[in-house]
């Protein structure tokens, strides 16, 4: 089989320590006979050093192109100053919406070694396992107008437009209902229906679906504050979460410290199959960003990169086993005791980004020789 290509979009700040794990996993697959060809380019600040964009053409035709893109994060206070619409965040963004990755998975699992890691008691997150649905190329994110409009005497108007049309929740809402049945057969689908029209229409189009399409899995709806409020009062209660670009944003985020940290939680960002070849377009990212606080001392968390590598597996190459083994391989380091800074506990051995990318490297080429 011609070996699958690969971009390796590292980014800023702790993007690129996390990225350099990658290849550690991706050196034990090639060792048991599945290369990966890869290709690294510029996005985010990176990219605007380098040519005055957030990711340039060039960079973005290989996206376009590749079988799968991993990115790392991007953003920091360098960039602070720089021109809106080229600032680092805009590079991802621009990928979203020109590769058309309208789903955004964002598992958010506990593994049982760091139930003490989370800020919610033991109890409540054991064994959580949740799957967050964002719909990632359309409303407030991408709404026009959005703009800063002067209106003299010292006085401006900021505008930002929610926007959501029926095939948007149409389709989102179908990948959520197919995921459901294969885990525990539940969906939540969250908005502000009582403040929003978008939240009317989103309400009534997932239901729709629901009723018409996928009798067999639950639905329920919850606006989504108080959605917010249930997640960190008893999170078990959820399978999966369907919801619009920018509740999903802080929704996953809320979910993230439920597992202890923003380290753990990977995501996948999908398009839609290609009619007529099937393949869809797909990028692999950690839910957290750059974390400029931590950068470039060899503290950050690889997980969550490392967990997006094996989403990759499953969902662009069908790699099951290899996403599996990966899984256990993070899970086993953990249940060792081997953690990094943001989930140190006592009896525990603290490493750095470099030794924790080393030890689930190292396992997972022996679970794969098992
Ligand atoms: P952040 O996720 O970068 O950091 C939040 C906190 O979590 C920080 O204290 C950080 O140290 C910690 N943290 C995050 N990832 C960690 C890891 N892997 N290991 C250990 N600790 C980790 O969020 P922020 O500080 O709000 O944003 C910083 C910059 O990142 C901003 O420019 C923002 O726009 C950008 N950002 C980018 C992405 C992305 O590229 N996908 C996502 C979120 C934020
Ligand atoms: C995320 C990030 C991005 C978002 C930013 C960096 C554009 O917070 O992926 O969660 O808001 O979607
Ligand atoms: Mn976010």
């Amino acid at each position: 089989m011609a070996a699958r290509k690969l971009l390796l979009l590292p980014g800023d700040g702790i993007g690129p320590e996390a990225m350099a794990e990658v290849d550690k996993v991706l050196a034990v697959l090639a060792r048991a006979g599945s290369p990966f060809e890869t290709e690294t380019a510029l996005v985010g600040g990176a990219a605007y050093d380098a040519h005055g964009q957030a990711i340039s053409n060039d960079h973005m035709a290989l996206a376009m192109d590749a079988d799968a893109v991993l990115f790392g994060a991007v953003g920091g206070p360098k960039w602070d100053s720089v021109p809106y619409e080229v600032r680092p965040e805009a590079g991802l963004l621009r990928l979203r919406k020109d590769m058309a990755l309208f789903a955004n998975l964002r598992p958010a699992i506990c593994y049982p070694a760091l139930a003490d890691a989370s800020s919610l008691k033991r109890e409540l997150v054991d064994g959580l396992d949740i799957l967050i649905v964002r719909e990632l190329t359309g409303g407030v994110y991408f709404g026009s107008p959005k703009e800063i409009v002067d209106l003299g005497e010292g006085q401006k108007r900021g505008v930002d437009t929610q926007v959501y049309e029926t095939y948007e929740i149409e389709r989102i809402a179908r990948v959520a209902f197919e995921l459901a049945r294969t885990r525990h057969g539940k969906v939540t689908s969250m908005e502000k229906r009582n403040v929003m029209k978008t939240g009317v229409l989103w309400n009534e189009v997932v239901s729709r679906v629901g009723r018409d399409e996928y009798r067999d899995v639950r639905l329920d709806h919850m606006l989504a504050d108080a959605g917010g409020m249930q997640l960190v009062r008893s999170p078990k209660q959820f399978d999966v979460i369907v919801t619009d670009n920018l509740f999903g944003d802080m929704l996953s985020d809320i979910a993230a410290m439920l597992t202890g940290s923003l380290g753990m939680l990977p995501s996948a960002s999908l398009g839609a199959p290609d009619a007529n070849t099937g393949r869809r377009r797909a990028l692999y990212e950690p839910v957290h960003g750059s974390a400029p606080d931590i950068a470039g001392r060899g503290l950050a968390n690889p997980i969550a990169m490392i967990a997006s590598l094996a989403m990759m597996l499953r969902y662009s190459f069908e790699m099951t086993h290899e996403a599996e083994a990966l899984e256990r391989a993070i899970a086993a380091v953990l249940e060792a005791g081997t953690r990094t800074a943001d989930i140190m506990a006592p009896g525990c051995r603290q490493v750095g980004t470099g030794e924790m990318g080393d030890a689930v490297a190292a396992r997972f080429e022996r679970l794969l020789d098992a």
